[in-house]
């Protein structure tokens, strides 16, 4: 794929000093030890054809690397789905954070190449999406380009996120598809200016308000149009190195230092239960045609995964360089199981790991009550943070509630 090498480079490298790193320290060590030790020359149609528990057993290692890993291993999961089998969406509308790098980007791309309307990017450096916008224009066409409006905001600055929700819904005549992607990656714990944990304020809380902000126009859109909408959370395998105490009770808690991996876990976790609480509160409640699931795009080859790792890791982060990189999706291959949650899948409240394969994830991921603890506290928080003026406006959170 020729285009997808020049859309890496172009994409990947725009940013001075954005060198080639690593990602996921000790965590990932074991798994790639077993995939290039003891199973040497797995392939698809060898787990495919085993019968019996051996055969169980060799699928779940094939759906691991699938999940996980890029390239031949990629091929070894039990549910594939690929970019090129994503409809036509001519006429439809979507919404992407972090559409303008990484796999944000190859979702964008996607969605652009097969025909979408509009799209609009929320991010925070113009100058990548610059860059994001030029790839477009070069390899689609500037017909491609001119479809994309970036809106330039930090998730953790929760007033401005309501406004560029209010934007969107004063150009947008609809609304199909909500990828929230943006995310703080394995990094050291640090507070937003509302006090919040910036992992919770930024991969969570941030994109529960652009979402509940845009609900009733996704809503609409599915009913006006008779058509299914879709929301996509980006969650991660990682979502396990949530602490084990975790509760969701209070902002003391989600601000208590679990460190970078723990950091990042919580903050995942959220994503995955958030889409189960959406499935049990708006889907299952009235809105059968409006659907949120959470992904895990695997070990991609990103800025996050190469250079913010070095943040919290400056020396586990280089060891693990030359030993991880190799075995990463791209950007596209990552972009997989987010392109599938937002055009194709008829399901909502899953946990959909690549390429498209629903797993139960954690047990703390599939706590309904943990879920509705979690979105207590978050609109407990949002509130309170933002009183001065959600008074003026009405609490931001009254859209979500679904009666
Ligand atoms: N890479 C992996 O292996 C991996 C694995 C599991 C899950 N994920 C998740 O996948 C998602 C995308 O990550 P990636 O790997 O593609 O990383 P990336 O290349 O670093 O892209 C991150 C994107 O998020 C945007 N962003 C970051 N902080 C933001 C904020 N505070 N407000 C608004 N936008 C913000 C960035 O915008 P700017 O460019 O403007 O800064 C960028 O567009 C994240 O949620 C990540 O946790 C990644």
């Amino acid at each position: 794929m020729t285009h997808t090498i020049a859309v890496r480079r172009a994409v990947l490298f725009i940013r001075p000093g954005r060198g080639r790193t690593t990602f996921g320290p000790l965590f990932v060590t074991p798994v790639i030890h077993s995939a290039k030790s003891s199973y040497p020359n797995l392939r698809m149609s060898t787990i495919k054809k085993t019968p019996g528990v051996l055969g169980d057993q060799m699928q779940k290692i094939g759906n691991t690397l699938a999940e996980n890993f890029g390239g031949p291993l990629s091929k070894l999961g039990t549910r594939q789905f690929k970019l090129d089998e994503c409809p036509d969406l001519t006429g439809k509308v979507a919404v992407i954070t972090g559409g303008s790098e990484g796999i944000g980007f190859g979702v964008a791309y996607t969605l652009l190449k097969h025909n979408l309307s509009k799209l609009f990017i929320i991010s925070v450096d113009p100058e990548i999406m610059a860059g994001a916008k030029k790839v477009i224009a070069d390899e689609l066409g500037q017909d491609k380009a001119d479809r994309v409006e970036w809106l330039g905001c930090d998730l953790g600055d929760w007033n401005h996120v309501h406004q560029v929700a209010e934007i969107i819904k004063s150009k947008a005549p609809r609304l199909d598809m909500l990828v929230n992607n943006s995310g703080r990656g394995i990094m050291t714990p640090s507070l937003t200016s509302y006090g919040v944990d910036r992992h919770m304020a930024v991969n969570h809380m941030g994109h529960v308000i652009l979402t509940s902000h845009l609900l009733p126009l996704m809503q609409k859109t599915a009913k006006d149009h008779n058509t299914t909408v879709r929301i996509s959370n980006q969650s991660s395998n990682l979502h396990t190195a949530a602490p084990s105490d975790t509760q969701f009770a209070s902002l003391e808690e989600i601000n208590s230092d679990a460190g970078p991996n723990g950091q990042y876990g919580r903050s995942k976790l959220a994503g995955i239960l958030y889409a189960r609480y959406f499935d049990r509160n708006v889907t299952q409640k009235g809105h059968p045609n409006v659907l949120m699931n959470a992904t895990h795009p695997g070990f991609v080859s990103t800025k996050q995964s190469r250079k913010d790792i070095l943040e919290p890791y400056p020396l586990g982060g280089l060891a693990m360089k030359y030993g991880v990189e190799p075995f990463k999706k791209d950007q596209f291959e990552g972009a997989v199981p987010t392109v599938y949650c937002v055009t194709t899948t008829g399901d909502s409240g899953q946990y959909v790991c690549a390429p498209c394969i629903p797993e139960e994830g954690s047990e703390m991921s599939q706590n309904d009550e943990l879920g509705d603890r979690l979105m207590e506290l978050t609109r407990n928080l949002i509130a309170q943070k933002t009183r001065m003026d959600s008074v003026k406006r009405g609490c931001p959170m009254d859209d979500i509630v679904v009666h």
